[in-house]
Parts: structure tokens; sequence; C-alpha cells
């Protein structure tokens, strides 16, 4: 076991320290390479190092590599040293984190984890959370407990009857709404349809104003953090109607939720921790290992009577067992990579993490609108759309930056526009790697013809 696993450590550093020089995403070639695993389950057993040799020399080449500086793709951190370490021992570890007697160690770091976090992210001290696989999972579980919260209220109780011959609720949502909430309310037999769509400015918030008439059969989903714009809805306005009508405020806050942790950034999520139930990634902006979501509801009963399960065989303990606020039962100690990421930043270097990579997007956006191109959004977070002319120009330049493997975005299509669309979101991401990328992309443009606009003095 010793020797298998210095070599692993030696094979992923190899993989990391080399990262630099490669194209950010694989080459044909290496992902052509990966039909050498088409073969039939080998009769006889392997040995461990063996396999890790066939992992290694077949499979890290065709890895994207998003756990090094210059992957802007969706949005995707990569990985803190202290958070991957703490994965590996955690991995060692292989603890169930579903129940407290079965890793003390586990439940307690979730809880000395929660706690940070909400501080961190201005959320009332009182909230329950659950850590769960992404902020679709997240988002899914705080709707549960929406759900559960609004029919208990009117004497059903969804978790034994279900939905059928239930009283209707509404769920309204912006009209940018991430479809994570949509598979979530899908899920839930809620139904993606069934929304109330609210019309959204220019960025992509939802319009305060336009608000349907609410009441306390209703579910406000709000977002924090646009994939697009980075946008986050006026929370405070929202939530002030939506508190007077006695409805549930759910937040989508994926990414945008981690603005709380940056002082200069957290005005734009001010009146946030007003809602009701949070989702959010730690494997986005917080650069822990996937996969890392987490689910935070105000009155913790509710997501417990959403989740909880019993059984005779089920020992309970005196402490949070994690069981009964996830989806899942059994599963890995997420909350080990959560508390060793905020351990070893610390207040002030999450701050910086995340005003550093805001920064470095308002960077981007500053470069490529010298350069003449058009930059469709407010660059308020890590998120950046810009436009090169016309819809087929733009595809080819993005296709241009992919093949060039300096850096690696991707495209979007932002209120009819076709755009490339840029997230700084790792923590590896330094100032240089920016300008790199900013010459890649502009070389790009102009390899396909993109046409720069002559930029006049400000
Ligand atoms: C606003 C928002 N919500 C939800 C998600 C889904 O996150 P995950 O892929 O972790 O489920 C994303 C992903 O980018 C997002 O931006």
């Amino acid at each position: 076991m010793e020797h298998l696993l210095n070599a692993v450590a030696e094979r992923a550093s190899r993989y990391l320290n080399t990262l630099d020089g490669r194209s950010v995403a694989p080459t044909p070639d290496a992902v052509q390479r990966l039909s050498q695993l088409d073969e039939p389950l080998p009769d006889h057993p392997t040995d461990a190092e063996a396999v890790l040799a066939l992992l290694d020399e077949v499979g890290s080449p065709a890895t994207m590599a998003t756990a090094g500086s210059r992957f802007f793709g969706f949005v995707v951190g990569g990985s803190l040293p202290a958070a991957l370490a703490a994965n590996w021992l955690a991995g060692a570890w292989d603890q169930n984190a579903g129940l407290a007697v079965l890793s003390p160690i586990a439940a307690k770091l979730e809880l000395v984890a929660m706690r940070w976090l909400l501080d961190v992210l201005g959320l009332p001290a009182g909230c329950g959370a659950g850590f769960v696989t992404c902020a679709t999972q997240a988002n899914f579980a705080g709707l549960a407990a929406a759900r559960h919260a609004l029919l208990d209220r009117q004497g059903w109780n969804v978790e034994a009857q279900g939905l059928f011959g239930a009283p209707p609720i509404t769920v309204v949502v912006g009209d940018e709404v991430h479809v994570s909430v949509l598979k979530a309310l899908t899920m839930l037999g809620m139904g993606r349809e069934r929304v109330v769509r609210v019309p959204v400015d220019g960025q992509g918030r939802m319009r305060a104003d336009a608000l349907p008439p609410l009441d306390s059969h209703t579910i406000v989903c709000i977002q924090a953090g646009n994939v697009n714009t980075g946008a986050i809805d006026p929370a405070s306005e929202i939530i002030a109607q939506a508190k007077a009508a006695g409805a549930w405020v759910h937040v989508d806050g994926a990414f945008g939720l981690w603005a709380a942790a940056a002082p200069e950034r957290a005005d734009l999520v001010d009146g946030v921790g007003g809602a009701d139930s949070w989702a959010t990634d730690a494997h986005k902006w917080l650069n822990v290992p996937y996969d890392s979501g987490i689910v935070f509801v105000r009155e913790p009963q509710h997501l417990h009577a959403a989740m909880a399960v019993n059984a005779a065989y089920l020992v309970g303990s005196e402490t949070r067992d994690p069981t009964h606020y996830t989806p899942d039962f059994s599963r890995r100690a997420r909350g080990v990579e959560v508390w060793a990421a905020l351990r070893s930043l610390g207040r002030e270097g999450l701050a910086d993490l995340i005003e550093r990579t805001c920064r470095q997007a308002a960077r981007f956006a500053e470069g490529l609108r010298n350069a003449g191109y058009d930059v469709l959004n407010d660059v308020v977070l890590n998120q950046v759309l810009v436009s090169f002319g016309d819809a087929e120009t733009t595809r080819r330049v993005i296709a241009a930056i992919q093949q060039d493997g300096t850096c690696w975005a991707g495209g979007t299509v932002w209120q009819g526009q076709t755009a490339l669309r840029i997230s700084v979101s790792s923590w590896a991401t330094t100032d240089a790697d920016v300008e790199q990328s900013l010459a890649a992309m502009i070389r790009a443009a102009e390899s396909v013809g993109a046409t720069a606009k002559p930029v006049l003095p400000a």
C-alpha cells in the first residue's frame, strides 16, 4: 500500500506540474487513445500499480486541464492544495458520512464547516445544512424543504401522502432561472412548466416591479449569480414583498452567494440572508474537488422533515446525523474538504480569492474591450461575455481559442447574441495567466478575421 500511495503522489504531482505546459483541452490524439480502455473485463486480477499506470498514461492526457490556471469555461474552480490533500486523506479514511456513529470526524467537520460557511456567507446562524453533490442537489433539497413547509402549514403531510390531491403550490422564477432549479422542480413533482416566470432586465436580474401577486402557497426562487452575466437578483426588494405575503424564498446561489465573503462585493448580495433556503456550490468558487454542494435552510426542521429517515437498525446519536439533511444516505465525507479549504484560506484568504478572480474578470473585459470587441455584460462578478461580431464569427473565434490551447472558454447565447463566456473561478489563476490568455484570445480573433472596432478615447 505504501509503495502504491507514494506512486500515486508522484504521478499526481507530475500531472499537476506539467499542466502549465500542455494544451488546456486534451489533444484529439489523447482522446483517441481512450479507445485503449475498450477492453473486455480481465479474467484475472491485475496488480494495483499496473492499474494506476494505465489510468495515468491513458487517462491523464485525456483530461481537461481544469485543475490548471487557465481554464475559464462554465463555472469551474480548481482544487486548493489543502482541499486536495484533505480529499486524499479522506479517501484513505473511507468514511461513510451518513451517521455520526459511523464517522464522528465526518459529522464533526460538517458541523464546524457549516458554522463557518454561515458566517462567511452572511446567513442566519441557526440554519440547518446538508452537504450534497452539487448546486442542483442543493436546489432540490432546499425546494423539498420549501414544499414541506408550505404544505405542512395547510395541514398536508407531503412526505407521507405525496402530491396527489395536495393543495397547489405556485413557484415563481425569474425568466433567467438556471436549468438546475427547473430540474429540481421536475424531480419534486412540482413541474418545470407550471412555474410563473418573471421578466428580467438586461443583465438577467428578476424585475422586482414585475412580480405576480404572492401568497403563503408560493415559493419565489431568486438567483445570486446568473450563469452568464454573474448578475444578482435584487434580493431585498423581492424578499420584502415575498415575506409580506408569507411566501417562501429560495436562493440559487451556486457561485454568486460567495460575493458575501469579499467585503468589496458583499453589497451585491445585500438582503439575500433574509431568504428561507439557499443552494450553493463549494466545487466552484471555494475550490474544493468535485463533488461538493451545500443546502442551507433557515428553519432546519423543514429540511429534516423532507430528508430524514428512520429504521430500527439506524443508531441515532446525540449530535447531528448528516443523513437526515441530504437526499442520499451513505456518502463520502464532503465536509472534510470544505473544512480544509476554509481552514487554510481563513477569512482573509477567502475574501482575496473572490476579490482577485473578480478583478481578473474585469481585466479580461477591459483587455478585450480595448482590443475593439464588445463586452455584453456589466462585469460585477467573475463572468464576462464577449461578442466578436456576428454569431458565426464569434463561434469561429471560440473554436480558435479552444484549439489554440493556451486557455479554454466556452460559448453561450446571451439575450439573442452569441458570445464567448469567460468565468474566472480558480485559485490558481495568476494575473500573468490572464495576460497570456487575453493575448491568445485576441490572436484567435485576429486569426479568423473578426473585425475590431476602433476604440474611442475615454
Ligand atoms: C446559478 C447556477 N445554479 C446552479 C448551477 C448548477 O450547479 P451544479 O453543476 O453544481 O449542479 C449552476 C452551474 O453553473 C449555476 O450557475
